[in-house]
């Protein structure tokens, strides 16, 4: 047999039509303090009593967890009124959307969703042999009336991350109830409410009441985020029961590990350190705005845990390497098709003095050469 060195494993087609989700940078130079605003982390970090629960697991790492997550799935039933078998937890919510294109996207389907929305989305669809539908938002705001128009009989997932990364807008519920009622019984509508807790509007809803209610609506939820748990990977789905059936059958028979799954558990009882979380982020999200308001700089009115900063034309890089030098590192946004915009996380009283302040000696010497 003669052996053919131009043969290789191909990988399924539209795996290389993917560009690899770039993480928010950690670095810069060095003896610099670094404040990291990059990957909308908490900046009061995790409960106490989630690293306290994460130690004592540490010192079982001989065992397996228990990989359908009972008791964590059983306390986010009870603090949720849902049924605990509706819920599937996950290595982050990243895993779940991984998991839900797998069992509802194949070759020559398509997926929707909207133009800023967050680049997991397109990775997951493409992955899956599926083609992404990218649906032109109005106001940096998803359109449900351009997405539906966009819905035909292809159409097998809806992402929707509300409210959405990087923009920090949202879908008031009337309108994720007139997306999901536009949309035929077989296509699947993804809530990804990873940013639920920060919201204070009293037209928002996470999605719980729609999953309760239809056979195609699941709710992503993370611990990522308000949690503080963004290195533990965990978040959890709930869902409609065929589509639990469908996740528990493909993912990973141990899918979150001990540590994380005591953690959350452990953080999910701490109340009290998420509202800290979401009063720190209450206080601080208007005072940046202003303080930016102040500099020039107009934000896009944001019910999330960051902002996004928007510059003149061909002035986003300057500025990201001028805060870098800082230490103050935002995230880049031309991966998400806004190359005029940084966004920058809502980060502790210190870090956002810094970046304020970052920012002030970057327009004061723009105006100075300028
Ligand atoms: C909209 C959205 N969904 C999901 C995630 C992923 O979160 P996790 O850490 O749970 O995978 C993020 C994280 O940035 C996000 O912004």
């Amino acid at each position: 047999m003669t052996i053919m060195h131009s043969e290789r494993p191909t990988p399924r087609p539209g795996v290389l039509d993917i560009t690899a989700y770039s993480p928010g940078q950690s670095a810069a130079p060095g003896g610099v303090k670094i404040h990291k605003l990059s990957s909308n982390e908490s900046p009061l970090g995790p409960s106490r009593t989630a690293v306290a629960a994460f130690t004592r697991a540490s010192e079982q790492l001989e065992r397996y967890p228990d990989g359908s997550a009972g008791a964590l799935r059983e306390a986010l039933g009870t603090r949720y009124g849902l049924k605990a078998e509706n819920i599937v937890c996950g290595s982050g919510s990243d895993e779940l959307l991984s998991l839900i294109g797998q069992a509802y996207l194949k070759d020559g389907d398509e997926a929707i969703y909207s133009a800023h929305g967050f680049l997991v989305y397109p990775i997951v669809i493409r992955a899956n042999g599926a083609t992404p539908v990218v649906v032109p938002e109005k106001d940096l705001t998803t359109d449900v009336d351009a997405m539906l128009a966009r819905v035909n009989s292809k159409t097998k997932v809806v992402f929707l991350a509300n409210p959405n990364n990087p923009t920090g807008t949202y879908l008031p519920f009337d309108d994720v109830k007139r997306l999901h009622a536009g949309l035929p019984a077989s296509t699947l509508l993804v809530l990804d409410a990873a940013y639920a807790e920060y919201v204070r509007q009293n037209n928002y809803e996470a999605g719980v009441e729609l999953v309760s209610t239809f056979s195609n609506v699941v709710m992503l939820r993370t611990f990522s985020k308000v949690y503080g748990l963004a290195g533990l990977r965990i978040g959890w789905a709930y869902c409609p029961p065929d589509v639990a059936d469908a996740l528990n059958r493909i993912r990973g028979a141990f899918n979150v590990n001990a540590p994380a799954i005591a953690a959350a558990q452990a953080a999910l009882a701490d109340a009290a350190h998420v509202e800290r979380a979401v009063a720190h982020n209450d206080r601080w999200l208007p005072w940046l705005r202003a303080e930016i308001a102040k500099l020039g700089y107009h934000t896009t009115p944001s019910v999330g845990n960051f902002l996004l900063v928007h510059f003149a034309e061909g002035e986003a890089p300057e500025a990201d390497a001028f805060l870098n030098a800082r230490g103050v590192i935002l995230r880049r946004m031309e991966a998400y098709d806004l190359p005029h915009a940084l966004r920058l996380t809502i980060g502790s009283e210190e870090a956002n003095h810094a970046f304020i302040a970052a920012l002030r000696a970057f327009s004061e010497g723009r105006t100075r050469h300028g």
